[in-house]
């Protein structure tokens, strides 16, 4: 599944908000519409708001009738107001400064025109690119699991949050299309139930056994249902290897440890992050507390009741036991502080 679509000249996006009980595709006109529907999780998943950030760019740019220099004024300006729309996952600000620096680029000698097609040019690269990383990754992450046929994952990690293909959930759809009998324990994921809605929804497609679970089973099922491994995408990687995702993936980091299970990171190079040195300097998005106190927009606790709603949490890297990219096996550039040895930190 690709979220996203062009259909000749319109740009659309499927819904997420309104799945798994109504397949709408939105068209996305202008920035603003694309602001919205990233912050309002209806376009998500790191390496989907990365691509949708740069479509946005080129709607910008499409719109404009500017000379140049304007153009790229508007474009930098665009830029900030995208980035601010989802602060953690690392994907959505360096789509947005991949396509300004083509931007960039094409200014310094050639007219609008040329901005504005090194902008399209830029923002479908990123795309296409996406689509080849996730790939790459089921590759490698079907070859790091040799016999497991027992996962447990959070969130949503497939085609839905990607440009098509999928981080972790690309890896057991891999597995699964080489003929492996998979079992696959999926998290509701709280508080907006990506697992139960989007999770669920590409597994039954592919016909991979599945149950749901609540978060807080999560690790009493690592032990009673013998899960072998436990699988996660990431929305920014710290260059010392600490993972930002879905808030919950600590605990079942921390689940899988105890159990004596690995604990795997799925993640393209756009989600590593080499200028953030850790985890403490990845900004965590902070969502409306009614997501917490309501389900589905029906209230669940008392009027008034205050809440706290991270949207994502981080796992340091002394617990992650693998992180696997679209180049192969990432590993941190620095542990302790220190460089180390066969680091990447590389995009
Ligand atoms: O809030 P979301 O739904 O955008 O969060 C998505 C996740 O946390 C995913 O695990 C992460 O983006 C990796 S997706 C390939």
């Amino acid at each position: 599944v690709d979220p996203i679509r062009l259909a000749g000249e319109r740009l659309l996006l499927l819904d997420q908000t309104l799945l798994p009980g109504k397949e709408r595709w939105i068209e996305i006109r202008d920035v603003a519409a694309m602001i919205e529907a990233i912050a309002s999780l209806r376009i998500r998943g790191a390496p989907a708001i990365g691509i949708a950030a740069g479509l946005a760019l080129a709607l910008e740019a499409k719109a404009s009738t500017d000379p140049a220099h304007v153009l790229l004024a508007r474009l930098d300006a665009a830029a900030a107001r995208i980035k601010a729309a989802r602060p953690t996952a690392v994907n959505l600000a360096w789509a947005v400064d991949r396509v300004l620096a083509a931007a960039g680029r094409a200014g310094k000698d050639s007219g609008a025109g040329d901005v504005r097609e090194a902008v399209r040019a830029e923002a479908l690269a990123i795309w296409e690119e996406d689509r080849g990383a996730s790939r790459a990754m089921a590759e490698h992450g079907a070859a790091f699991f040799p016999t497991e046929s027992r996962f447990l994952t959070h969130c949503n990690t497939g085609g839905l949050a990607t440009g098509g293909g999928g981080t972790a959930l690309g890896v057991l759809l891999e597995l699964r299309r080489r003929g492996r009998d998979l079992r696959v324990w999926a998290t509701e994921t709280r508080p907006l139930l990506q697992g139960a809605r989007l999770t669920v929804l590409e597994l039954q497609e592919a016909g991979i056994p599945v149950r749901l679970l609540v978060d807080g089973a999560a690790a009493f099922a690592i032990r009673t249902e013998r899960i072998e491994a436990v699988v996660v995408g990431a929305d920014r990687i710290a260059a010392n290897g600490d993972v930002a995702n879905k808030v919950g993936s600590l605990g079942l980091a921390l689940g899988a440890r105890d159990a004596g299970i690995p604990f795997v990171v799925v993640a393209p190079t756009s989600s590593v992050d080499p200028d953030c040195p850790s985890g403490e300097d990845i900004p965590i998005e902070e969502r409306d507390p009614v997501e917490v106190t309501s389900v589905a927009g029906r209230p669940t606790a008392p009027g008034g009741t205050a809440a706290y709603n991270p949207a994502f949490d981080v796992t340091p890297a002394r617990l992650v036991t693998a992180i696997i990219t679209e180049a192969g096996l990432w590993r941190p550039r620095v542990v302790g502080g220190r460089p180390i040895e066969g680091g990447s930190g590389h995009r």
